[in-house]
């Protein structure tokens, strides 16, 4: 079959809506999945609209596995690399969060310089590759800075989507520039959107989710980036023939504090309750003192101080406006409500 987009990861939140933005422009999408026998993988992929003469391939892929890496990517023109531990925290950081992005990353290049075909690499990375463990209250970063300083004790998840993009970066310098693939890395902020499958809860929609099912009695005054994941996927899609080849971008369409959007939640499924109260920064601190999973340190840098990106030159080179964060984050629950994933 000619002009193969592979995507890895397709099972995943981003990669599903990736898959679905390829078939609905008639792409041949041929989508990773690690267990083909697992409906909650595949189920929500099977029923996604096919424009024109676009086809959908389903195959096994683990990133560990060389063979099934290598024949995944055989005869592709595109690859859009989205698969990677997204977990925040493990008792196995090294094997559970870096493993997957560095050896993964690694099998994925090695299967690309294999095959000869690909003509665009694109690599999903993250804000998380940019931010570095300190930062300035009211700072914009820009895709000068990078995570160098992610450890694996204190930020896995930055360690491990730092590295897998300066794998993807240096493999692309190293090769002759005449013939090299383009190769351009997204950095999504935090992703809201419609889940396609309840496997989508479990990301980043945890936290919408820790607001539906109603679990935070109380809410912490936190600012959050927020991108729409289809406009995520529209930026991966476009960004086979638009941007600059050897490009960072950034893609955040805004932010929003936590409170502003149980408020917005509340205003409109108001049949439904919703945790509200903001607590104060300081008793905040007090509970971040005792509380397993979040440090003061944390606290004192992501509740009293506020962070933005500049994502406009995502949003001039592939041309994309932003969707409003309002409608990104109403749209989200529709899903969830109707298949009773709540
Ligand atoms: N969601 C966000 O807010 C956000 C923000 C910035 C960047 N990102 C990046 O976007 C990408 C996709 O994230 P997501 O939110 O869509 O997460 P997700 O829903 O958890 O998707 C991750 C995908 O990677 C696959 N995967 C994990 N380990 C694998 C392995 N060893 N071999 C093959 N596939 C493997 C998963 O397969 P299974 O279904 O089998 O687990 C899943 O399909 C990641 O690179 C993430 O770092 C996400």
């Amino acid at each position: 079959m000619d002009d193969v987009v592979v995507v890895t990861g397709a099972s995943g939140y981003i990669g599903s809506h990736i898959v679905s933005n390829l078939l609905s422009k008639g792409r041949n999408v041929r989508a990773t999945v690690r267990d083909l026998n697992d409906p909650s993988r595949i189920k929500h992929l099977c029923t996604l609209p096919i424009q024109g003469d676009g086809t959908l391939e389903i195959v096994e892929m683990d990133l560990f596995d060389v063979n099934s890496v290598n024949s995944a990517i055989n005869g592709a023109n595109d690859v859009i690399h989205t698969a990677a531990a997204v977990i925040i925290k493990s008792k196995n950081p090294q094997g559970d969060i870096v493993d997957p992005s560095i050896i993964g990353t690694k099998n994925i290049l090695n299967a690309i310089d294999k095959s000869g075909t690909v003509k665009n690499l694109i690599h999903t990375s993250s804000t998380a590759a940019i931010r570095p463990a300190s930062w300035e209250d009211g700072v914009i970063l820009t895709t000068e800075t990078f995570a160098h300083d992610a450890t694996l004790s204190k930020n896995p998840y930055g360690l491990a989507k730092y590295s897998a993009e300066m794998l993807v970066r240096n493999w692309h310098n190293n090769l002759e520039p005449a013939v090299r693939p383009r190769m351009l890395t997204i950095h999504p902020c935090m992703v809201f959107g419609p889940p396609l499958s309840s496997r989508h809860l479990n990301g980043s929609l945890a936290i919408l989710m820790m607001l539906v099912k109603r679990n935070l009695p109380v809410l912490i005054p936190m600012q959050i980036s927020i991108v729409d994941v289809r406009d995520v996927a529209e930026i991966h899609v476009r960004a086979l023939d638009m941007g600059e080849s050897g490009g960072r971008y950034l893609t955040v369409g805004g932010e929003m504090m936590l409170g502003d959007i149980a408020n917005l939640l509340k205003f409109n499924y108001p049949s439904r309750k919703w945790p509200t109260r903001v607590i104060p920064y300081w008793v905040a601190l007090i509970i971040a003192a005792f509380h397993p999973k979040v440090s003061i340190s944390w606290a004192k840098t992501h509740l009293k101080n506020k962070l933005y990106w500049d994502a406009k030159p995502a949003s001039e080179d592939f041309k994309i406006q932003w969707r409003d964060l309002d409608e990104t984050i109403i749209e989200t629950i529709p899903n969830i409500i109707e298949n009773s994933w709540d």
